[in-house]
């Protein structure tokens, strides 16, 4: 039996994934924004899961999270899940961060220092990240004209990086990053048109599974198999640039 955390976990592929993993007889610890939607998450799943709580668009509560998890902890893998695809530019956290660029990227990052070194760990990336561009004179999107697909896509290229990073800097933990495609979630849309199911296998097998596939570090899957992706991520000088950048800014 394994133990394992994983961000935004009330909806989507991250309550897919937790569901998952405790029918298989793993323990989880899930995450939600506030009470009241961990509450309703544990209605939905029928067990009491413990949940650690936090609006992870800003700084105090990102290290409150890695906090609580924590003191649940130490888990044998972490799946950075929480995401947003934010449209509108104007929307600013109290630390005067773009809410997008804090979430997908921000967050996973500061949680990946602040929690106990886990075993395995995977990022949620996007087959968007293909478009992403690695621009470290405006990472956030405050000087030029807002596209929140590009603003998006870049993210998801920043989530590649840090596994890239974390898979350099970290021997003995298997890092690894996935796409799980475009699948009907809230944020996928009721049209998406891949296999909701098969969005959220990818991370728990990589979190739990022994074969020899799964046991490697710093790869790019969709649907359980290695893809190759954008080489901007490949850049040790642009992991550390991102890394500088997010730990000047946390
Ligand atoms: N769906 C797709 O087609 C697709 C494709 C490629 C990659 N991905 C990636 O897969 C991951 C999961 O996406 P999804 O489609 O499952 O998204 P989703 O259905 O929108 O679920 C997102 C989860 O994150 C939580 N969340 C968002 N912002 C939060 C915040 N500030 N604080 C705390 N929790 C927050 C949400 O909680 P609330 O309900 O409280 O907002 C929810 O539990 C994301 O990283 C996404 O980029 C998805």
């Amino acid at each position: 039996m394994k133990k394992i955390f994983i961000t935004g976990s009330t909806t989507g592929l991250g309550f897919l994934a937790g569901n998952s993993l405790l029918e298989k007889g793993h323990q989880v610890v899930l995450h939600a924004r506030s009470e009241k939607s961990a509450q309703e998450a544990k209605k939905k799943i029928g067990k009491d899961v413990p949940f650690v709580i936090g609006d992870v668009s800003t700084l105090d509560e990102i290290k409150s999270v890695a906090k609580q998890a924590n003191a649940l902890g130490p888990f044998d893998a972490i799946i950075h899940n929480v995401g947003i695809y934010e449209t509108n530019a104007e929307v600013v956290t109290r630390d005067g961060l773009r809410t997008m660029f804090a979430v997908n990227v921000l967050t996973p990052f500061v949680l990946s220092t602040l929690l106990a070194r886990p075993e395995r760990m995977v990022f949620l990336s996007s087959g968007m990240h293909q478009s992403g561009e690695f621009n470290m004179t405006d990472p956030q999107w405050e000087k030029r004209l807002w596209n929140y697909t590009q603003a998006y896509s870049d993210s998801k290229l920043y989530d590649l990086m840090l596994t890239k990073y974390f898979a350099r800097n970290w021997p003995g933990t298997y890092v690894n990053a996935v796409d799980p495609g475009w699948v009907p979630t809230r944020m996928g849309g009721a049209g998406a048109p891949d296999n909701l199911m098969k969005g959220a296998e990818t991370q728990i097998w990589l979190a739990i599974s022994n074969d020899p596939e799964a046991l490697v570090t710093g790869k790019y899957f969709h649907h359980k198999e290695q893809r190759k992706s954008n080489s901007l991520a490949d850049s040790e000088r642009n992991q550390d640039e991102l890394v500088s950048y997010l730990r000047k800014i946390s």
